[in-house]
């Protein structure tokens, strides 16, 4: 990303042209005008401000996924941006908040530890298409303590940011019904109730791309930037095991300890991070990472190409991190929230404990400092976003938490009929923020909660 001299950072929303199909132009909304959007590096303690100007024609509300951010620059979803010299009353079904034209300034104070966040567009209503066309980007967090750590880093750390998508005969994206006014009618969302789905998936922009490697360890954070799209993530050797992937860090940063893992499911919203060890093939293998949730277009993520032996320095310490242990205090709430398709006609569609978003209206005060439980129930696939501060799963269906659930998360999966308790503890900063599914389309529909942290 961009800084001047300042030191602010500047990114520019506008339409640009992208060629994502070979030969083909595809019409994206992109921060700075490219899909994925610039990535931000920051430093734990050194807050920075980013400055965003929307030219786009639409308005925009920008969140740092996994940002330890104050209420007024967290993108609450109702405080809008407006589009330059494009002040129309623009409507949402859930109310106004703040209103800035043209640009405006968000400011992180970055006190978290090293981690993968994103960024990405978070206007109520419109947040699915508006990032199916382009609204998304890294931004790594990094620390001493990590920094200290021998992992791979420069070229051989690669951000891969994992997205499926339709596209029409032209190449542009094809999401359903894209017109504004369409949208607020009842029933046109059925189209879409379970979530929009592509057929081909894309990693950072581009489609089945062919990364060459060394022979060497590669860390690989990844992040599903989905709609609605699960993956399970394997990397396949032809004639050969699989390749292990050591997980070291989760949405919220390093893990205590690394974990081995033969294959890894990823929500939408979810962030894994893992080391590869591309040494243990021959060079010139192609390890190709599959998808075997996927069929065709979407079985194939992408194929890495081991073209040389090099140097190694790098390793997985056997102690990464620490990580407190959240235990829920005595006395604090224990708060249950369902998650399930809402009445049959109501076009909002998704809804937390029978309700759809009421920004006014939280469904929890939450004590800063205090662990409380969560309990979270779902009807189908739910993955579960809370803003503010990671949390820790404590239980799926009574029994301990999976081998993926390990670490801070702040997105988790919710398997259908699946019970799974978090503990939560929100800190330093009072004010309105949300939890809802990362499902984006079941976000637009409403499935969402005003949580507030007093
Ligand atoms: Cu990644 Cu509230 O969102
Ligand atoms: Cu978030
Ligand atoms: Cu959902």
């Amino acid at each position: 990303a961009r800084q001047d001299s300042a030191g602010l950072y500047r990114v520019t929303q506008r339409v640009a042209q992208a060629e994502i199909l070979p030969g083909l132009r595809t019409e994206i909304l992109g921060y700075d005008g490219i899909f994925p959007g610039p990535t931000f590096e920051t430093r734990r303690g050194r807050p920075v401000v980013v400055r965003h100007r929307n030219e786009l024609p639409v308005p925009t509300v920008v969140h740092l996924h996994g940002g330890h951010t104050p209420h007024e620059h967290d993108g609450w979803p109702l405080d809008l941006v407006l589009p330059v010299g494009n002040t129309r009353e623009w409507r949402t079904h859930h109310g106004t908040g703040t209103r800035t034209e043209g640009e405006r300034d968000y400011r992180y104070p970055m006190a978290q530890r090293a981690a993968t966040l994103w960024y990405h567009d978070h206007r109520m209503d419109f947040t699915g298409p508006a990032v199916y066309r382009g609204l998304a980007g890294f931004h790594l967090v990094r620390d001493d303590e990590e920094d200290q750590l021998p992992l791979p880093r420069d070229d051989r750390e690669l951000p891969l940011m994992i997205c499926d998508r339709a596209f029409e005969e032209d190449g542009s994206f094809a999401y359903p019904a894209l017109d504004e006014e369409m949208r607020s009618v009842p029933g046109v969302r059925n189209d879409w109730m379970e979530g929009v789905l592509g057929d081909v998936v894309l990693v950072n922009g581009a489609p089945w791309p062919v990364h060459e490697v060394d022979a060497a360890r590669y860390r690989l954070r990844l992040l599903n930037a989905s709609n609605a799209r699960r993956y399970r993530l394997e990397l396949s050797v032809p004639g050969g095991p699989n390749l292990p992937m050591t997980q070291i860090g989760s949405d919220g940063g390093l893990l205590a300890a690394p974990v081995t893992h033969q294959s890894i499911e990823l929500a939408p919203g979810e962030r894994f991070d893992v080391v590869v060890d591309f040494s243990r093939v021959l060079v010139g293998t192609e390890v190709t990472m599959v998808n075997g949730l996927g069929s065709g277009g979407t079985a194939n993520v992408l194929r890495f190409h081991v073209v040389r032996t090099a140097r190694d320095d790098s390793r997985v310490p056997d102690r990464l991190s620490e990580i407190e242990p959240l235990t829920p205090n005595p006395g604090a709430p224990t708060r249950t929230f369902r998650f399930t398709r809402g009445p049959v006609g109501d076009h909002r569609g998704w809804t937390i404990n029978g309700t759809s978003f009421a920004p006014g209206s939280s469904l929890a005060d939450s004590k800063l400092g205090e662990v409380e439980t969560w309990r979270l129930i779902t009807d189908v696939h739910h993955p579960v976003h809370v803003h503010l501060d990671p949390f820790q799963v404590l239980r799926r269906d009574g029994r301990a938490p999976g081998k993926l659930d390990g670490g801070w998360k702040d997105t988790v999966d919710i398997r259908p009929a699946e019970v799974v308790d978090i503990a939560v503890r929100f800190t330093d900063y009072a004010g309105k923020f949300v939890m809802h599914c990362h499902n984006l389309e079941h976000e637009d529909m409403a499935m969402m909660a005003t949580i507030r942290t007093v």
